[in-house]
């Protein structure tokens, strides 16, 4: 089963910026983590990160073979037509991720334009958000 993490942009400053909102793990850790509950679960785990939208669209275009897309768009959540449109293109599973509780946070940060087309999205729960979202693509997969 191949899995396909992406993290968007300033994701790359996790544990080093707001760490009261996105918490002290920095990426680095968050994706070995991922690759020890990926390895774990017996999937291969790609994960890429990127601060340019241009770029996040192209590593979708060429995840047309994956089982599972996790994406954790960032700020590109709230108003990226773009981002949202290549993955309902490339008909792969999605699953959105946030680390902070975009509902509990500026009004801004309440709507996203992914969530109508991914499968579901886990929010709120800092690094955990990505481990459940683990868990949550081998049952999507399955099924
Ligand atoms: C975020 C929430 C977004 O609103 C924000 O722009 C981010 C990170 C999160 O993981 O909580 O960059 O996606």
């Amino acid at each position: 089963m191949k899995v396909l993490v992406i993290h968007g942009p300033n994701l790359n400053l996790t544990g080093l910026r707001e760490k009261e909102i996105y918490g002290q793990m920095k990426l680095e850790e968050i994706n070995s983590l991922l690759l020890d509950k990926g390895k774990k679960l017996g999937m291969e785990l790609d994960i890429y990160q990127s601060n340019h939208e241009g770029e996040i669209i192209d590593r979708i275009h060429q995840a047309m073979e994956v089982d599972c897309i996790i994406i954790n768009p960032g700020a590109f959540t709230h108003y990226s037509f773009a981002i949202r449109d290549a993955l309902a293109a490339c008909q792969v599973p999605v699953i959105e991720v946030h680390l902070s509780n975009i509902y509990a946070r500026e009004k801004f940060r309440h709507h996203s334009v992914i969530s109508p087309i991914a499968k579901g999205q886990i929010s709120g729960f800092g690094y955990l958000s990505y481990l459940l979202a683990l868990e949550a693509a081998v049952e999507l997969v399955k099924k």
